[in-house]
């Protein structure tokens, strides 16, 4: 059995089926140069039949991304992986994921399909795949909830059919670990082709056991991981990818395998999906969370002055705590800055984002003493919407706490290239910011969700600012940073009402019709 352990990460597929995760091509791209950096082994880009969105992106990600395997997620149906097969159709290293769904409840109320017809288009979806790649995975969705039968019948003819690696999702989430283990134990033992496939595992965390179930299956032979950062994915979100990857770091004594990757990249790459999708990571986070190495009990303390590791079984620099140290002054110049970033993993789509990014940088350096690494991320993060047309632009925003308790706010902003004002009253200067923008896009909807947090310390800290939208079921994402919390609060409605109001549609590869 090899000792290596692939991690394939599907952040920018599963992760953004998350509510309001959406990410622009900008981002998915950042995103993908990061994994790469850090070693991921495969890259879930996204569903390219899904939109001409995901489409595009998953194209753009396959023509850049050199070092991982860019792969496309289809559903086991022509029309999905011709799409998939025309997107990655420029990457050096490509892979195709086509699903079926094999549990009873799926096959009879969802598919209406018969156990014989599932097997025969699951082949028949692997042999179209082996037509564009020969790097083939097949996942029998809600595995977790099949039959071992069954699974060890589809999993030896999509084998026969050329799939290089069978996937074992618990879909939804059910599955407990010493039991999820012994299924992938028995299908290693008892499908007689096993040998020929690389055995994966897709864990949910409905139950919060996704890292625990995936961590089982690598014991009982599983050599592949899908997992996201910061576990983001649809409802409680999948595995996530720092916990397994370190858990099997520091257990050697548990672990007969290792991964490829730089774990250095774990915290920068949890500080970028966290920026990009304004969802804050819990200060508890193992690993990434803001807490996860502090050590706050005076015995703690001390003992660790003594020797670390009477109370640290991972060093915090190992897994890029360190990197977020004061780097840039007023003085840096702009190369000084590209290059600092350059290392961060960041690349800029253009010169017009660079220049921006410095400039918002220069301004920063006025006002800021201190510059760490996440101030620059989320200056980055920002740039991106350079050049892209967007349906709001914020202008400025002058907000006042009254004495009478009501807060006035003025807010300008841009609405489809014309300018618009208004003064408003609200509860709370950030309440009066969100009445007048409201009322100026005419928005109906409701806000579900809104969260400040510092992105380092001191009262001269940026905010970050995540705002949840919901109109009609539709449910977004906004986020903005700043200085001044109050402007930020502004930018992240803004940011969530422009992706509110975009209208592209995406499929999702497991609600959508299913055949
Ligand atoms: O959770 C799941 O079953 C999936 C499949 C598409 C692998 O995401
Ligand atoms: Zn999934």
């Amino acid at each position: 059995m090899s000792s290596q352990l692939k991690i394939f990460d599907t952040t920018l597929r599963d992760g953004e089926q998350s509510p309001g995760a959406s990410m622009t091509l900008e981002e998915k791209m950042q995103i993908a140069q990061l994994l790469e950096k850090m070693r991921v082994d495969i890259i879930e880009a996204g569903f390219p039949a899904a939109s001409p969105g995901d489409f595009e992106a998953v194209n753009a990600i396959a023509k850049r991304i050199k070092n991982s395997v860019v792969c496309g997620l289809a559903r086991a149906h022509p029309g999905d992986i011709e799409r998939a097969g025309e997107a990655l159709e420029p990457a050096e290293q490509s892979r195709i994921h086509t699903f079926i769904a094999t549990s009873p409840i799926h096959m009879k109320e969802k598919l209406r399909l018969s156990p014989d017809e599932v097997v025969e288009r699951a082949v028949a979806a692997v042999k179209q795949a082996r037509s564009y790649t020969e790097n083939v995975e097949f996942s029998p969705e809600d595995a977790g909830r099949s039959e071992p039968d069954f699974l060890c019948r589809i999993l030896e003819a999509v084998i026969d059919a050329g799939a290089t690696t069978v996937n074992i999702p618990d879909t939804v989430g059910y599955a407990m670990p010493e039991i999820f283990g012994k299924l992938i134990g028995e299908l290693i033992e008892r499908v007689p082709n096993s040998d020929k496939a690389v055995f994966s595992v897709h864990c949910h965390n409905d139950l919060g056991l996704a890292v625990s179930n995936s961590l089982s299956a690598v014991m009982a032979g599983a050599r592949q991981v899908e997992c996201t950062i910061n576990g983001l994915g649809e409802r409680a979100g999948n595995a996530s990818l720092e916990e397994v990857v370190m858990a099997v770091k520091t257990r050697p004594d548990v672990f007969d395998c290792d991964t490829r990757i730089d774990t250095t990249q774990l915290v920068p790459a949890s500080r970028l999906i966290s920026s990009v999708t304004g969802f804050p990571v819990q200060p508890n986070k193992a690993i990434v969370g803001i807490n996860a190495f502090a050590h706050e009990a005076g015995i703690h303390q001390d003992g660790v002055l003594k020797n670390r590791e009477t109370y640290e079984i991972m060093r915090a620099e190992d897994v890029g705590w360190s990197a977020n140290r004061m780097v840039l002054g007023k003085h840096s110049g702009r190369n000084a800055f590209a290059d600092h970033l350059k290392s961060l993993g960041v690349e800029f789509a253009s010169e017009d984002q660079l220049n921006d990014a410095f400039m918002q940088f220069k301004i920063m350096a006025d006002k800021k003493h201190d510059i760490y690494d996440d101030d620059l991320l989320s200056i980055v993060s920002s740039a991106a919407t350079v050049g892209r047309s967007e349906k709001f632009k914020l202008i400025s925003v002058a907000a006042q706490v009254l004495p009478d308790d009501l807060s006035v706010a003025t807010v300008e902003i841009q609405m489809d290239g014309q300018t618009k004002r208004l003064e408003s009253r609200g509860n709370g200067v950030v309440d009066a910011v969100f009445q007048a923008i409201k009322n100026m896009v005419g928005f109906d909807g409701r806000l579900m969700l809104y969260s400040v947090n510092s992105i380092t310390t001191g009262t001269d800290a940026q905010g970050e600012v995540g705002v949840r939208l919901e109109k009609e079921g539709r449910v977004v994402n906004g986020h903005g940073t700043d200085l001044d919390i109050v402007k930020a609060s502004a930018r992240a409605y803004i940011n969530a009402l422009n992706k509110l109001f975009s209208t592209e549609e995406k499929a999702h590869p497991q609600y959508s019709e299913a055949i």
